[in-house]
């Protein structure tokens, strides 16, 4: 009957970006500057979870919480996917007039992260490629990763890249309706399972200076910024995908240390200028120095988003040089999480704050 409620549940996990995403040339479609590649991290670790529903029972308008408390799904960057989602519900129901409407019926939408929210842990990232999904999922389209990526892209950036595992680009693309700027997948997990990656939270605090508008700004005044993005991370690209493809973590890992802080360098370079990372950060670098010095080879790379917090990534058979060394060194804090199973591509966490 017309009471009837439709429901479908997912999990999208966080992906960490090996070449960044930093710069919009259109920011109402967020298309980027530059292409950008990550690795989407276990989904046993960082993700979220979320279920949508619909019903003609349910009182308009949309609704969705996250972690318990309403959101404002008013945003244009969730409009944007809500209303994408429902025209392709829509073509269905006109090609076949016996499908239920759910195109037109209000949708309540609950999201749980498991880590903290807008701490530069990529938190949009999983929220809207697990919204993307799972809406999908309860109107039953068809559409590939890539076709929904496309519409994640919309919510945010980073997110189209959370729709699939393993090692991920997301294409820059070049036309003006963004309808080339999708993700695709540069090699399965089944390809370099022992990726590993470490996360330390400096702190779970909500970041100072938004990527939205920290982005705008670093186009509109770094004269460091065109010569990334025009000429260091198309070259970067292309290094990388060879890297992976090669299962070479050497280069994996310069090319991933090398775009962090060609990333954070632009950002220094913002009029005024963005601070994301701190002293804990920087320790967390020189930390990765010295494992890689003692170890004669490049066998731990870090890397940091719009935030303090470290990811550092290294091979299953490296687990002791590098994540046994930062136990070692942060086990006595208070909040040190322990490293948790073994499952592929799994994360710690150590807690500095
Ligand atoms: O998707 P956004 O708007 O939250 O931007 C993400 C930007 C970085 O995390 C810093 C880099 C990236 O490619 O994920």
């Amino acid at each position: 009957g017309d009471r009837q409620v439709f429901q479908a549940s997912t999990t999208a996990p966080v992906n960490i970006a090996v070449i960044k995403y930093w710069g919009k040339r259109d920011p109402k479609l967020n298309l980027p500057t530059n292409s950008s590649l990550s690795v989407t991290l276990s989904q046993l670790d960082l993700r979220t979870h979320t279920t949508a529903s619909c019903s003609s029972s349910f009182s308009s308008p949309d609704s969705l919480t996250l972690n318990g408390s309403p959101q404002d799904v008013s945003s244009a960057r969730t409009q944007a996917c809500l209303r994408e989602l429902r025209q392709l519900r829509r073509q269905l129901e006109d090609s076949d007039t016996k499908l239920p409407k759910l195109s037109e019926m209000p949708l309540r939408i609950v999201s749980e992260n498991n880590f903290p929210t807008a701490a530069g842990l990529a938190s949009s990232a999983a929220g809207f490629a697990a919204l993307v999904r799972v809406i999908a999922d309860l109107y039953q389209l068809s559409s590939t990763p890539t076709e929904l990526s496309r519409i994640a892209r919309q919510g945010s950036g980073s997110a189209c890249r959370s729709l699939f595992g393993g090692y991920v680009a997301w294409e820059k693309g070049t036309e003006a309706d963004g309808s080339d700027s999708v993700a695709v997948e540069v090699a399965p997990v089944s390809h370099w399972p022992e990726m590993r990656a470490l996360i330390l939270v400096v702190s779970a605090e909500k970041k100072g200076v938004s990527s939205t508008s920290g982005m705008q700004a670093t186009v509109a005044t770094s004269t460091l910024f065109p010569e990334r993005a025009e000429r260091t991370v198309p070259k970067r690209m292309e290094e990388m995908k060879k890297a992976i493809l090669d299962r070479d973590f050497d280069t994996f890992g310069k090319v991933t240390m090398r775009d962090s802080n060609s990333f954070h360098a632009t950002c220094l370079d913002t009029d005024p200028p963005i601070f994301y990372m701190n002293d804990i950060s920087r320790a967390a670098v020189r930390m990765v120095e010295e494992i890689n010095q003692a170890a004669g080879k490049v066998i731990a790379a870090y890397t940091f988003d719009a935030g303090p917090n470290a990811v550092i990534y290294y091979l299953a058979e490296n687990e002791h040089a590098v994540a046994g060394l930062f136990k070692n060194i942060l086990g006595s804090k208070d909040g040190w999480a322990g490293s948790r199973g073994s499952a592929v591509q799994s994360n710690s966490e150590a807690q500095f704050n």
